[in-house]
C-alpha cells in the first residue's frame, strides 16, 4: 500500500532514500567515544583474528559487488590476503582453506542457498566464518561463527539498495577492525578513515539531494538498447553494480568494466552516441588512477561515446571531455562507493520507470534465491 512505501510509489524509491538512516544506524554503537571500534559482537576473538592469514569472501549478485570493495579495504588496511568468489563457484572449486582462513559471508536475507552452502563447506574445512547480513535470525547468521548485522532495516525491493550500502559499511568495520587488532602501520590513516566513516552519512543525503538531473538524464536514455559502465579500483565493482542495476530494473544491455582493460577488448563496442558511465576516483589521494581515467573519457569520447562522468565535487579535470557531470561529495577514496552508487541506482530505478518496468517486482527475478 501507498502507507507501507511512506509516500513513495515505489519500495526501491524509498529504500534509496534511507540510505543515509541505514548508513548511520550501521554505524551506530560500534564507534567509541575515542574513535576506536568496538566490535564485540563479532564473536571471534582478537588473539583468532591476529592468526588469519587469509580472508575469503563469499557472496551472491549485489552482495558480490560489497565483497569486491571490501578486498581493496581489507589488503590496503591489514595487509591480509584476500580472495572474493561467487559463493556458486566456491565450493565447486576445491578451495584451500583452514583454521587460518576467515570466510565473510555476505547476505542481505541470510537465505541465499548458493551463500549457505558455501559457508558450508568453508566451516567443514575448519575454517572461520563471519556472516554480514540484514536478516536478524536467518539462517547463514546462524550457521556462522560470528555475525556482524547490517541496519538497513527491511529491503522489500528486489533489487538491492539500502542493503548494500550497509553491506559497504559492515565491510570496512571489519577492515578496520581487523588492521586495528593487528595494528598494522596503517594505525593514523585507520582513525582519520574512521572518523570520514561517521560523517559519511550526511554525504549520501547530500547526493540524494542533488539527483533530478540524473533522473531527467535516465528518462532521455529510455530508448537505448546498451549502457556501458567504467571503473576503477573500487570504482570497477561500482560499475559493476550500476550495470547490474540497469540489467535488473530496465533489462537493459549493460556491462560494467574496469577502464584499464578498455584497450584490451571493450573499446571495440563504442560507437556514436553511446552512453557511457564513468566513475572517477578521487584527484586527491591516488591521482594517477584519476589522470588514467581521465584519458579514457577522452579516449571513448573521441570515438564518439556520450560520457555521463561520475566525480568528486571540484573536479574540473572531467568536464572538457564529459556530456554529463554527475557531482559527488570528496571522500577518502576507499569509502568512494557509499556516495558514488547512489546515482547510478537512481539512474537505473528511474531508466526502469520511463521503460514501463515494475520496480519492485522485476521480472524473472526474486528477492532472496532459495535454491541452488
Ligand atoms: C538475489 C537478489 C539480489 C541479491 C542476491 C543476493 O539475486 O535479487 O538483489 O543481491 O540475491 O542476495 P542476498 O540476500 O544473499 O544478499
Amino acid at each position: 500500500s501507498a502507507a507501507e512505501k511512506g509516500g513513495y510509489d515505489y519500495f526501491m524509491l524509498k529504500e534509496i532514500a534511507e540510505q543515509p538512516k541505514a548508513v548511520a544506524d550501521t554505524l551506530l554503537g560500534r564507534i567509541d567515544g575515542a574513535g576506536s571500534l568496538t566490535l564485540d559482537e563479532v564473536r571471534i576473538s582478537a588473539a583468532e583474528l591476529r592468526e588469519m592469514d587469509k580472508v575469503v569472501i563469499v557472496a551472491c549478485g549485489t552482495a558480490f559487488h560489497a565483497g569486491l570493495i571490501a578486498k581493496y579495504a581489507i589488503e590496503h588496511w591489514t595487509r591480509i590476503p584476500c580472495e572474493v568468489e561467487l559463493a556458486s563457484e566456491f565450493r565447486y572449486r576445491d578451495p584451500i582453506l583452514d583454521q587460518q582462513t576467515l570466510v565473510i559471508a555476505i547476505s542481505q536475507s541470510g537465505e541465499t542457498m548458493d551463500t549457505l552452502m558455501a559457508l558450508r563447506h568453508a566451516r567443514e574445512q575448519g575454517a572461520k566464518v563471519l556472516a554480514i547480513c540484514n536478516t536478524n535470525g536467518s539462517t547463514i547468521p546462524r550457521e556462522s561463527d560470528a555475525v556482524l548485522y547490517t541496519h538497513a532495516g527491511p529491503e522489500v525491493a528486489v533489487a538491492s539498495t539500502k542493503a548494500f550500502l550497509t553491506q559497504l559499511v559492515a565491510c570496512y568495520l571489519v577492515a578496520l577492525y581487523l588492521g586495528q587488532v593487528r595494528g598494522t602501520k596503517w594505525a593514523d590513516e585507520i582513525r582519520d578513515v574512521i572518523r570520514d566513516l561517521s560523517q559519511i552519512s550526511g554525504a549520501v543525503e547530500r547526493v540524494l539531494e542533488t539527483m533530478e538531473p540524473v533522473r531527467e538524464l535516465a528518462r532521455s536514455l529510455a530508448h537505448k538498447n546498451t549502457v556501458l559502465f567504467l571503473g576503477r579500483h573500487v570504482g570497477y565493482p561500482v560499475a559493476l553494480e550500476g550495470a547490474l542495476k540497469l540489467k535488473e530494473l530496465a533489462y537493459m544491455h549493460a556491462e560494467g568494466f574496469a577502464a584499464g582493460e578498455l584497450k584490451h577488448g571493450p573499446i571495440a563496442l563504442i560507437e556514436e552516441d553511446l552512453p557511457v558511465v564513468v566513475v572517477v576516483p578521487s584527484p586527491r589521494g591516488r591521482s594517477v588512477l584519476h589522470d588514467k581515467i581521465v584519458s579514457n573519457i577522452q579516449e571513448i569520447r573521441a570515438r564518439g561515446a556520450r560520457t555521463i562522468v561520475i566525480a568528486e565535487e571540484g573536479d574540473e579535470a572531467v568536464v572538457p571531455y564529459a556530456d554529463h557531470v554527475v557531482r559527488i561529495p570528496a571522500t577518502p577514496t576507499l569509502l568512494q562507493p557509499l556516495v558514488a552508487t547512489v546515482p547510478l541506482q537512481v539512474f537505473a530505478c528511474e531508466l526502469a520507470t520511463a521503460r514501463g518496468n515494475e520496480v519492485d517486482q522485476p521480472r524473472n527475478l526474486a528477492k532472496s534465491v532459495t535454491v541452488e
